[in-house]
């Protein structure tokens, strides 16, 4: 059996959302100690919807189609759907990471969690 599924193989070579979004509004970066690993999520939410979304990940292939697949996820969805998204729900849309890459999925769960923390905090000071 493949180790890895066509849709992670899929958005490993062709990520979707790839980059920088300028005029973001939440912006979350979070890494993982033991492999080093860093992702990065830029929102840009409107009316509490997710309108758009980018990403920018230093690691490995798991971690980079996780990010991608996330970023599908939550395009369109509004605020409070997008802060219940699990690591769990985006490694099921890549049809599934061998049990040692799960952490991967993890960062994106946690980066778009930091992202919303931002958006939240930055409205709050406003
Ligand atoms: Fe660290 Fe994949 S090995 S995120």
């Amino acid at each position: 059996m493949a180790l890895y599924s066509e849709k992670v193989m899929d958005h490993f070579r062709n990520p979707r959302n790839v980059g920088v979004l300028e005029d973001a509004n939440g912006i979350g970066e979070v890494g993982n100690l033991k492999c080093g690993d860093i992702m990065k999520m830029y929102l840009k939410i409107e009316n509490d919807v997710v309108e758009d979304v980018k990403f920018e990940t230093f690691g490995c292939g798991s971690a980079i189609a996780s990010s991608s697949m996330a970023t599908e996820l939550i395009k369109g969805q509004p605020v409070e759907k997008v802060r219940e998204l699990t690591n769990k729900a985006v490694a099921e849309a890549l049809d599934g990471l061998p049990d040692y890459k799960m952490h991967c999925s993890v960062l994106a769960e946690e980066a778009i969690g930091a992202a919303l923390d931002d958006y939240e905090k930055k409205r709050r000071e406003q």
